[in-house]
């Protein structure tokens, strides 16, 4: 394992029973309508699930494999809107704990469950096994994506889908967009943001064929007015240095990454692509 590789699965160890607590069981951006959406969190990030299926046709998988899955929230999601079967791998075991007890709680852990891999390896799958790849917010945290989408094509059964959402480095931009993107790459223990084109490029390269593409920034960027809120409370003020650099330079980075969006330094995109 590398060492950023182990800072990340230090960092969700760490923070899993704050993420779970203030954040719930998932753990990526809301998707809000418009200005007047008045969702709260928890129904704007179900929503970004939903956006991503809709984008993707509304499949409806026998297995799928989310990978990143965190506590399983996706996973959970399939399991109750369709009769998908599936597996979901994170790199953090406090996250499949708590995972692995939200699904048996949910009467789920019979149709899904989560193991603990590195997706930067051979995924724990054999060829053509599942219909679905799901992948929200872990791609930007893997140092190879061409990787990333040959392992997508291997697992998938021909004419299966890839979902991705992720956070994409913005194009044409200034030196110092570059910088403000670098330090939210830095702070978020993130590899370089791929461009959307650099991701069609990898799909295409592993011969997944790419069919949708969206970019979806100015629905989600309400999350980081909430984490900012959250983060400048003075007992979380208070708690965060306790938990060192790594999770204060994270904490930090919010602020950055709020205005990478607003300054077009980054974007945030859901990308589906076919196994043929
Ligand atoms: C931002 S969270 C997203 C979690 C989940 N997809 C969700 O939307 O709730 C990132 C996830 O990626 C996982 N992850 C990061 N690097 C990974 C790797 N190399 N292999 C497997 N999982 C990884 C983390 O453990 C974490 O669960």
């Amino acid at each position: 394992m590398t060492t950023l590789t182990r800072r990340i699965q230090t960092h969700y160890n760490l923070l899993a029973p704050f993420y779970y607590g203030l954040w719930g069981r998932h753990v990526h951006h809301g998707y809000w309508t418009d200005a007047v959406d008045t969702s709260d969190q928890a129904a704007a990030q179900e929503r970004l699930i939903v956006e991503l299926h809709s984008l993707a046709g509304r499949p409806q998988p026998g297995r799928m494999l989310d990978v990143g899955c965190g506590y399983g929230g996706s996973l959970q999601w399939f399991a109750k809107n369709t009769a998908a079967q599936g597996l979901g791998i994170t790199l953090s075991p406090v996250q499949r704990l708590i995972g692995q007890f939200n699904l048996r709680r949910a009467g789920l852990h019979n149709r899904v469950q989560i193991q603990v891999a590195d997706a930067q390896q051979a995924w724990p799958l054999p060829a053509q096994s599942v219909d679905l790849v799901w992948c929200v917010e872990c791609s930007e945290h893997l140092a190879d994506r061409l990787h990333f989408a040959r392992e997508a094509w291997r697992v998938l059964r021909p004419g299966g889908t890839l979902c991705v959402a992720a956070w994409l480095a913005g194009t044409h931009i200034s030196a110092a967009a570059v910088a403000l993107r670098q330090k939210v790459e830095q702070g978020m223990l993130c590899h370089p943001f791929g461009t959307l084109a650099d991701y069609q490029q990898w799909f295409e390269s592993a011969g997944l064929q790419p069919t949708q593409t969206r970019i979806i920034t100015p629905h989600v960027t309400r999350t980081w007015d909430i984490c900012i809120a959250l983060r400048d409370q003075p007992l979380l003020r208070w708690i965060a240095p306790l938990f060192g650099r790594d999770v204060q330079a994270f904490t930090d980075s919010f602020t950055a990454l709020r205005r990478a969006y607003e300054e077009g330094a980054m974007e945030y995109g859901l990308l589906v692509a076919t196994r043929m």
